[in-house]
């Protein structure tokens, strides 16, 4: 007789995305378009001849790291491999039968494929119409029954951001009890990172029902090493997400490279590449808005705009690029901006099938 497992409750998520062959394109899952800095690599190939021993369970030298970056506890810092995966074991942690959670819509589809596979209720809050989370819609779906609430900033899938006043405003109309997990894997391609008062760090000390993730893989081109973090207000939050954990990771590369990213020689690349990034969305931007499409403004290295024809071109032309169907903006597409040769290949076939050259007709 076969063995007999339990039955699990499907996460309904579109993963298909990520596994297409490198010869694409890829433009679809708001990854770096630039390789990590050269001493990254150099951290990674060296821990390689390590790679036979375990990695420190508890991280300790990139929650340092970042501890001294942020001017926090270390003890105040959780690691993950990938924020996606401590954004789960938040959720999952803060369930409980007949409580709710707030999220807003349409935003970073793993919120609600995750509530819902644990049957957690989820009252979905709609954003304005530049694409930034309506922080009044949620606060007016505050009840009793809520018990968490998501706030992604700058919100995926429209890049919209909220500055740092908006959100500290808002969290001192919420309840003591009820968590906050403020979702920033896109915080560091804002304009407002230049500015260390913006920084949404210093509301911690503030509101103890706070919780900010982060990500190695977006502004610090890593998305394939797996790795995030999340910093909460005190250890004794911190205990409690990582008590929900696998017991030893993230691994023995990823936390190399953390150490070795947050050094000032790769933080120096880092910038260049930001500014890249930051002055192609513009480029790009200016180029949508000029064809009269709606676009949303964005503060990411994704661009999100109505266009309807992505599906029925792009993968043609050996591009993949994100509808926005499968992400509640149907008739929209989004985006991730990749390097200026590839940008310049999607925006003239965008122009191209929206400005089709007349047919001739000959006599
Ligand atoms: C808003 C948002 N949060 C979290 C994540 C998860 O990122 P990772 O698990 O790679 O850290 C993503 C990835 O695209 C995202 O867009």
């Amino acid at each position: 007789m076969a063995i007999k497992w339990s039955p699990i409750t499907e996460v309904p998520l579109d993963r298909g995305s990520l596994s297409l062959s490198n010869k694409m394109i890829r433009l679809n899952a708001n990854e770096s378009p630039y390789p990590p800095p050269e001493i990254v690599l150099q951290a990674i190939s060296a821990s390689m001849h390590e790679i036979n021993r375990y990695p420190d369970p508890s991280g300790q030298e990139l929650k340092n790291r970042l501890a001294t970056k942020y001017h926090v506890d270390p003890a105040q810092i959780v690691l993950g491999s990938g924020s996606g995966d401590l954004i789960e074991h938040i959720i999952r942690g803060l369930f409980h039968p007949g409580r709710e959670v707030i999220i807003p819509h349409p935003s970073f589809p793993l919120y609600q494929a995750i509530a819902q596979s644990i049957s957690f209720t989820i009252v979905k809050t709609p954003l304005h119409s530049n694409g930034t989370v309506n922080l009044n819609s949620i606060a007016d779906n505050l009840s009793e029954q809520t018990a968490l609430i998501i706030i992604c900033n700058p919100n995926n899938p429209t890049g919209g951001y909220l500055p740092l006043s908006d959100i500290d405003a808002f969290l001192s109309r919420v309840p003591e009890d009820v968590a906050v997990l403020l979702d920033e894997a896109y915080w560091e391609l804002t304009d407002a990172y230049d500015d260390p008062d913006q920084d949404s760090i210093h509301l911690l000390k503030k509101y103890p029902n706070l919780m900010i993730s982060r990500t190695f893989s977006k502004f610090y081109a890593l998305a394939g090493i797996r790795l995030g973090y999340v910093l909460t207000p005190d250890a004794s939050v911190s205990h409690a997400i990582s008590q929900r954990l696998s017991r030893v990771m993230p691994n023995r590369l990823a936390l190399a490279a953390g150490v070795a990213a947050l050094s000032e020689e790769a933080e120096s690349v880092y910038k260049i590449y930001r500014s890249m990034i930051q002055r192609e969305r513009t480029r790009i931007l200016a180029r949508l808005t000029q064809q009269g499409l709606d676009v949303f403004p964005s503060q990411t290295n994704f661009v999100t705009f109505q266009w309807e024809d992505s599906e029925k071109i792009l993968p043609l032309n050996n591009i993949a690029i994100r509808p926005g169907l499968g992400m509640g903006l149907a008739g929209y597409t989004r985006m991730t901006i990749g390097q200026p040769d590839d940008n310049e290949r999607v925006l003239n076939l965008i122009e191209e099938s929206l400005n089709p050259p007349s047919t001739i007709k000959h006599s």
